[in-house]
């Protein structure tokens, strides 16, 4: 039997559902039974291609994850930024108040650096709530995050003798006490050197691929494969287990996915990786969504046309994550 990471699963025993058949309720009711038998479950987003929407699923799928309940109150749901560029903490917390954290040395490089030098973090002081209302807008969903900044991400990698396994014996036992689900959205152009998103892969149960069917982006898989298989050589448990692949701006009549699309299931053959079922439309105004100018009236008024399709993308994790779970 494969092994698991013990800060990831207590117990194993559960019935595989129909879940893209499910309502809302039943997407509540599969969360509360999955996650009753987790202890914090970490999902890293990874294309080492940019611009394919990485981010952009992350911060919907939070906003999603974040609306769900377990055990009769609301999942606790973390969102760790492990891209310099600060896109998705800064879309969910805003400018001012990420700049706050850089100044007050409360990102994840500065905890990976505390980590290293042998302290032990002050989480209290270092996670970032949002606390789910919004210039008296209908609330978005509680959650929250720990920002990256690039400074103190460059200081981490600046030495090659950091442990590659730092976070993930560290940091998630700690944060595994007080969160369900933590959602890492991963910046591109990863290789050896980029030793603080390496941890973070390695810290990882799974992985999710965005994807887009263009030729440049299927060029970059292999590569993104290969560092994927890198973190499961150096994490003792071969985590994290890539979930899928998730089509993103896909169109099921351009040219582009029938020319590509038999490309992308031959590679996801050879690896051995599912391509997720249901995908991404292309929807316009989406950048909107990560405009923390912005007020929204509900997730629908933020992610538009592109939000039922990330409820459907989630409830299919749940569903491949139990039949992972289920199967030998
Ligand atoms: N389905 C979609 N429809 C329309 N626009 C999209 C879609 N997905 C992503 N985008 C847009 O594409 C751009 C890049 O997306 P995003 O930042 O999420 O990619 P990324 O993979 O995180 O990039 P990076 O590698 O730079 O971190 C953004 O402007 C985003 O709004
Ligand atoms: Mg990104």
């Amino acid at each position: 039997m494969r092994q698991r990471n013990r800060y990831t699963v207590r117990r194993i025993s559960v019935v595989s559902l129909p879940l893209h058949f499910l309502s809302r309720k039943q997407i509540h009711f599969t969360a509360d039974y999955l996650l009753r038998n987790v202890i914090m479950y970490t999902i890293a987003l990874y294309n080492n291609k940019g611009g394919v929407g990485k981010s952009t699923l992350t911060l919907a799928m939070a906003d999603f994850l974040a609306t769900l309940q377990v055990a009769g109150r609301p999942l606790r749901l973390l969102v760790i930024d492990m891209d310099g560029q600060g896109s998705i903490c800064t879309a969910l917390l805003g400018v001012e108040r990420i700049e706050q954290a850089k100044l007050s040395a409360s990102t994840i490089g500065h905890v990976a650096l505390q980590l290293a030098n042998g302290h032990q973090p002050l989480l209290e002081s270092l996670l970032h709530t949002r606390s789910g209302s919004r210039g008296g807008q209908p609330p978005l969903p509680a959650l929250t995050v720990l920002p990256s900044d690039r400074e103190s991400m460059l200081d981490f990698d600046a030495n090659p003798l950091r442990p590659l396994t730092l976070l993930a014996q560290r940091l998630k036992p700690l944060l595994a006490q007080h969160f369900d689900i933590a959602l890492l959205d991963l910046p591109g152009s990863l290789d050896e050197r980029h030793l603080l998103a390496i941890n973070a892969l390695i810290m990882s149960d799974a992985v999710l691929i965005p994807v887009e069917l263009t030729r440049l982006a299927l060029q970059a898989l292999p590569e993104t494969i290969r560092m994927i298989r890198y973190a499961q050589e150096k994490n003792a448990h071969s985590l994290p287990q890539p979930l899928g692949f998730i089509l993103n701006r896909t169109d099921r009549r351009s040219r582009q996915y029938r020319l590509h699309l038999p490309q992308l299931q031959l590679l996801a053959e050879q690896n051995q990786i599912p391509c997720f079922d249901n995908h991404l439309p292309h929807a316009a105004d989406l950048a909107n969504a990560s405009d923390d100018t912005l007020n929204f009236s509900s997730l629908k008024d933020r992610y538009g046309s592109y939000y039922p399709h990330v409820r459907k993308v989630v409830k299919e994790l749940f569903d491949r994550w139990q039949k992972g779970e289920s199967s030998p």
